[in-house]
C-alpha cells in the first residue's frame, strides 16, 4: 500500500495584481500551479520530482505535506484524506533554503527541542537533550552546535541542521524541496551523501525535489518528471534514464551536461515554456517538442505504459 498519496490533486492561485491592473479594473486571473496529480508514494521509497522553475515542484511539496489546501483531489496519509499539516508529525518537510527556514533568534538545540516537544509535550528535558544531541549526530554535526545560533553556521552545517529539526519529531515521511539547491557545489555532494544514509539507514520514505537530474538519478529509486503543473512521465530511475518516455524528459536528459559530450552535442531544450495563464488545450509541451504534430492538440492523458505513465500519445507502448 501507498504511505502517501495524491489523489487528482490541484491548486489554483489567484495572481498577484499590479497597480496597472488595478487601475485597468481587469479581473483577476487564476493560475493553476497543480492540475489533477495523481501520484503514490511507496513506503520506504525515494521518489524523485523534477521538472523546470515553475513547473509546480514546490506547490506539490506543500500540498502533499499539507501546508497548502487543495483546491481540488485531496492527499492522503496511510489511506486517510489530510486536512492540514499532520497532528502526529508523521509527514515533515526540509526548506531549499536554510537561511530563512531557521529561526535567527534561537539556538539550534532550542529549535530542535521544540520540533521534539510539538509532537512529544512529555518528553523530560534531560530526553530532550539527549535526542537533540542523538539528532546532531545522525546528520553529522557536531555537539556544540546545540548552543549556536544559525548565523553561526556555514550553509552546508545550517541544511544539516534544518534536516535534523526534522527529523526530530521521527518522521516516517521527508519530503525535500531542493534541499542542495541553494548550496555551494562543494558542499552539496555531502548533504546527498547523508540523504542516501538516512534512506538506507533509516529506511525513511523520501520524496525529494529537484531540478538537477544529475542528483535524481543518483538518489532516486523512481521520478516523476512534471511540466506545467502535470506529471508528464513517471517511471524507475534506471528505465528513465536509459529509456525516457516523453519528449520532455528526454530533453532534460540530453541537455545534462558530461564530460564525454562536447558543447555542441549537448541538447540544451529550445523554446520557452508557454504563458501559465493561457495554455494549449492539447500537450502543453507541443510548441517546444521536436515531435509534434497535428494530433498533439488534442488534450494528451497519462497513460500506463512499460511499468510507468507518460503523458504523450506518440509514446511507444510495449
Ligand atoms: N503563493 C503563490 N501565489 C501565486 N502564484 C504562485 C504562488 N506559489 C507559486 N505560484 C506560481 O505557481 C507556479 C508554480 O510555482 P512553484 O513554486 O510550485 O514552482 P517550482 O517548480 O517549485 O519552481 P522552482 O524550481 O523555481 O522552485 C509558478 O507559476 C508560480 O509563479
Ligand atoms: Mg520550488
Amino acid at each position: 500500500m501507498s504511505i502517501l498519496e495524491a489523489r487528482s490533486v490541484s491548486r489554483s492561485f489567484v495572481s498577484r495584481r499590479g497597480l496597472l491592473d488595478l487601475v485597468m479594473r481587469r479581473p483577476p486571473l487564476a493560475l493553476k500551479a497543480v492540475r489533477g496529480v495523481d501520484l503514490s508514494v511507496q513506503r520506504g521509497e525515494t521518489l524523485g520530482i523534477v521538472g523546470e522553475s515553475g513547473c509546480g515542484k514546490s506547490t506539490l511539496a506543500r500540498l502533499m505535506v499539507g501546508l497548502y489546501p487543495c483546491t481540488e483531489g485531496d492527499v492522503a496519509l496511510k489511506g486517510a484524506s489530510m486536512q492540514g499539516p499532520d497532528p502526529e508529525g508523521r509527514i515533515q518537510m526540509v526548506f531549499q533554503d536554510p537561511y530563512s527556514s531557521l529561526n535567527p533568534r534561537m539556538t539550534i538545540g532550542a529549535l530542535l527541542s521544540e520540533a521534539i516537544t510539538r509532537y512529544r509535550p512529555k518528553t523530560t528535558r534531560a530526553d530532550c537533550a539527549r535526542e537533540v544531541a542523538a539528532g546532531l549526530q545522525k546528520v553529522g554535526l557536531p555537539a556544540d552546535v546545540a548552543e549556536k545560533y544559525p548565523y553561526a553556521l556555514s550553509g552546508g552545517q545550517r541544511q544539516r541542521a534544518s534536516i535534523a529539526r526534522a527529523l526530530c519529531p521521527r518522521p516516517e515521511i521527508l519530503v525535500a524541496d531542493e534541499p542542495v539547491s541553494a548550496l555551494d557545489a562543494s558542499v552539496q555532494a555531502n548533504i546527498i551523501n547523508l540523504f542516501e544514509q538516512l534512506k538506507k539507514n533509516d529506511g525513511i520514505t523520501i520524496v525529494f525535489i529537484s531540478h538537477d537530474m544529475q542528483v535524481i538519478a543518483h538518489l532516486c529509486d523512481r521520478v516523476a518528471v512534471m511540466y506545467l503543473g502535470e506529471v508528464v512521465e513517471l517511471q524507475e530511475t534506471a528505465s528513465l534514464f536509459e529509456a525516457p518516455l516523453h519528449p520532455y524528459t528526454k530533453g532534460l536528459i540530453a541537455a545534462v551536461p558530461r564530460i564525454d559530450r562536447t558543447q555542441r552535442e549537448r541538447m540544451p531544450m529550445d523554446g520557452e515554456m508557454p504563458d501559465p495563464f493561457n495554455l494549449p488545450d492539447g500537450c502543453r509541451f507541443a510548441g517546444r517538442c521536436p515531435l509534434a504534430e497535428e494530433k498533439c492538440n488534442q488534450p494528451q492523458v497519462l497513460r500506463a505504459v512499460r511499468g510507468g505513465m507518460v503523458r504523450c500519445w506518440k509514446a511507444p507502448i510495449e
